[in-house]
């Protein structure tokens, strides 16, 4: 077992959460982890663990446990110290966090369990302003797919009201999901028609935020300072609660197998940070079966990969967040159309 492993990648996690806007989770994980150093019952809580791999996030599997109980009432004594239930985090908190730990580790080891799943309404604003180039030069009727959906929130996004930085907003005025200072550098070309005909998804492992559950576990994984993402996140739920979009199980290669195009739409297939959970065998049939579907489309029948994903722009670059498209007819060239912080917001277009 590695002693220090454990703690270190805590840190690592409590740098990323500072630095991503969430200075709640950047102060309690830098404490878990002494805690955990010093064999407290932050370390009772993850025995077992200690040799799990860095992406299987354990730090924000802890995180996201507590929280899960503080949002179902389980945790009514935290209440008090996490902006989601009301409260406002103090640095007292740690103490009664690792307390918690302490008297109910029965309760939040299972919780451990569930691998950290999210859906970053924010990173719809990268997904639409694509969009908009893309039918800006290919003004037909949008069937839309995404892959790696979780809870198919994005699949809303055109549903979303959208402001840049300058006052001007795109979207429907009346939208529960309202993303501020979204957009900056080029303008995007707002005027656009879009229209969504017909819009699904898919993902291995699928939210259905309908369910109280679902809508538990998309919360509980945001960090519960970012207030911003909380009300993004919830609007998009009431959203689809009115206005559900299928979600299939299914990996995204099957999905693609199934995708056709069709006469006087323009086909789009989309995606955000799921590129890189999925296995390269599967990727491999992804590209193909776009290129194969490309060779068939025409002016009438047009196809559209749009991602926003850590990507390079050239091979000695670092990955960024970029926004890229590829269209056919054509030769389905990478364009770079933008780049995106992590969580979606802002996005920088070119
Ligand atoms: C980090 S989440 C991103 C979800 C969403 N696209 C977003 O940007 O908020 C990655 C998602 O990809 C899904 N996923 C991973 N591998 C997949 C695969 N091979 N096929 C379909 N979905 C996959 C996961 O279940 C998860 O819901």
């Amino acid at each position: 077992m590695s002693a220090r492993r454990q703690p270190d990648l805590f840190r690592q996690q409590a740098r990323a959460c500072e630095s991503l806007g969430s200075p709640m989770y950047a102060e309690l994980l830098s404490r878990l982890a002494d805690d955990l150093e010093a064999g407290g019952p932050t370390a009772t809580v993850l025995r077992g663990h200690e040799d799990d791999p860095g992406p299987s996030g354990l730090a924000l599997r802890l995180a996201g446990s507590v929280h899960r109980l503080v949002l179902t009432g389980q945790a009514s004594e935290l209440a008090g110290l996490f902006p989601t239930t009301g409260g406002t985090w103090s640095s007292d908190g740690v103490a009664a966090v690792v307390d918690f730990l302490d008297r109910r580790a029965d309760d939040v080891r299972p919780l451990l369990e569930q691998a950290p799943q999210t859906n970053e309404v924010g990173r719809s604003a990268a997904l639409v302003g694509g969009l908009l180039r893309l039918v800006d030069r290919r003004p037909l009727p949008v069937r839309l797919f995404e892959i790696g959906s979780s809870g198919g929130l994005n699949l809303q996004a055109d549903r979303f009201r959208f402001a840049d930085r300058s006052g001007g907003a795109w979207g429907d005025p009346e939208s529960p999901v309202v993303l501020d200072q979204a957009w900056e550098g080029e303008p995007l070309p707002t005027h656009a028609r879009l229209s969504v005909v017909e819009r699904g998804g898919c993902d291995v492992h699928p939210v259905d935020v309908t369910t109280e559950d679902g809508r538990v576990t998309l919360t509980s994984y945001v960090w519960p300072d970012m207030t911003a993402r909380h009300a993004r996140l919830a609007g998009a739920i009431e959203l689809t609660r009115t206005r559900p979009v299928v979600v299939e199980r299914a990996d995204a290669a099957s999905y693609l197998d199934r995708l056709t195009l069709t006469s006087g739409t323009l086909t789009v297939l989309w995606h955000s940070v799921m590129w890189q959970y999925v296995p390269r065998d599967q990727q491999e049939r992804i590209a193909a079966r776009l290129a194969e579907l490309g060779a068939t489309a025409t002016e009438d029948a047009p196809l559209a990969h749009l991602f926003a994903e850590p990507t390079r722009r050239t091979p000695g670059d670092e990955h960024r967040f970029w926004v890229c498209a590829e269209s056919w007819p054509g030769h389905g060239e990478r364009a770079f159309l933008g780049l995106m912080a992590p969580h979606g917001v802002p996005v920088t277009w070119e």
